[in-house]
């Protein structure tokens, strides 16, 4: 289950939450207490794993708090978090106290000129130290840490932004893997909110580029995290290489993703809007043990709701219309 703990950001991502977008009234999104019962009855069905997620998990009061409360719940077996890392000098002895099992975190150009265009606040020195404390912080931990970056077309986004560019590319990133452990996953924009706008670079391309700069790259069948991604090794790297292709590499019939909202509903499917109102039983009639039954049939239904396949190829099917950070990703 992927919890967004907020919609709030510290970053403006053009693609996600660029300025000027509304945000929730604290009152809508759920209290901490509110997502640990949730995470209760989620644990009671079977659910063992738990993603952090926003907005920016970090910037929620607490965030680490309830990292803490998913630990300690029966059944719940990893909690991890995906994080733009602007926060994550700050919080890191919070999150390893706290137990974390992974930290994702999110970088899609290690140009500083253009990572501040495109996130419209972000500090590209300021993740990557947060990154080399949090490798030093997990390392003999067995706590991974991946980059994830949207495989965007930098060239072209300098040129619209206006940002002299000519400084590393989509393929630079794998520097990262080569000098630590951190997997470094290419994600294809997925074209849910501002991301429409958008468009990916071709995977297929990028692979075959990587093989033609890395010729002995090696596909890496060792199984990483539970996600979609297709994983590379490149002999000397530290780090593997993955691709995360939600479109072109449609892997829907594997997806055991359910996504809690920040306003407490819960998603079958990122590209429909099809889900339940988790918050409506919470705030609602009844005794707990009654709501606790409540929002387990609904997280049931959510999960059976899933569908066989998004259609993001096809955009007019798609019936989400919020944000992805309203989502969580
Ligand atoms: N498509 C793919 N990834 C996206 N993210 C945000 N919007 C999109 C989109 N439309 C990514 C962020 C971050 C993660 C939480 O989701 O870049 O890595
Ligand atoms: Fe914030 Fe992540 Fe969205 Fe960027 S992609 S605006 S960091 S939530």
């Amino acid at each position: 289950m992927r919890i967004s703990v907020t919609d709030r950001c510290n970053l403006r991502c053009l693609y996600c939450m660029p300025d000027g977008v509304k945000q929730v009234p604290m009152e809508e999104i759920l209290t901490l207490e509110e997502y640990a019962f949730i995470a209760r009855q989620a644990a009671d069905l079977g659910i063992r794993k738990i993603k952090i997620t926003g907005g920016e998990p970090l910037v929620r009061l607490g965030c680490c708090q309830l990292i803490h409360m998913l630990k300690h719940t029966p059944g719940i077996e990893k909690v991890t978090i995906t994080t733009n890392g602007m926060l994550l000098e700050t919080y890191l002895d919070d999150l390893m106290d706290a137990g974390i099992d992974g930290i994702n975190i999110s970088l899609d150009t290690l140009d500083k000129d253009l990572y501040r265009a495109l996130t419209g606040r972000g500090d590209l020195e300021t993740v990557l130290r947060a990154l080399k404390r949090a490798v030093k912080a997990c390392q003999g931990r067995r706590i991974p840490i991946k980059l994830n970056a949207v495989s965007l077309d930098l060239k072209a986004l300098a040129e619209q932004l206006g940002c002299p560019y000519g400084g590393p590319g989509w393929a630079e990133l794998l520097d990262i893997a080569r000098q630590y452990p951190v997997d470094v996953r290419f994600i294809e924009m997925m074209p849910i909110g501002f991301g429409r706008q958008y468009r990916s670079l071709d995977h297929g391309a990028m692979l075959k580029e990587l093989r033609r700069l890395y010729p002995d790259m090696e596909t890496d069948d060792r199984i990483h995290g539970n996600g979609p991604a297709v994983y590379y090794r490149i002999p000397g790297f530290l780090g593997s290489v993955g691709f995360i292709s939600a479109i072109h590499g449609k892997f829907c019939h594997s997806c055991n993703r359910v996504r809690l909202t920040s306003r407490g509903y819960v998603k079958s499917c990122l590209c429909y809007e099809d889900g339940e109102d988790l918050r409506a039983v919470l705030r609602g009639a009844g005794t707990e043990r009654e709501r606790a039954l409540q929002v387990k049939e609904a997280v049931k239904r959510a999960v059976l709701l899933k569908p066989g396949a998004h259609c993001f190829e096809d955009p007019r099917g798609i019936t989400e219309q919020q944000s992805m950070a309203r989502i969580g990703g």
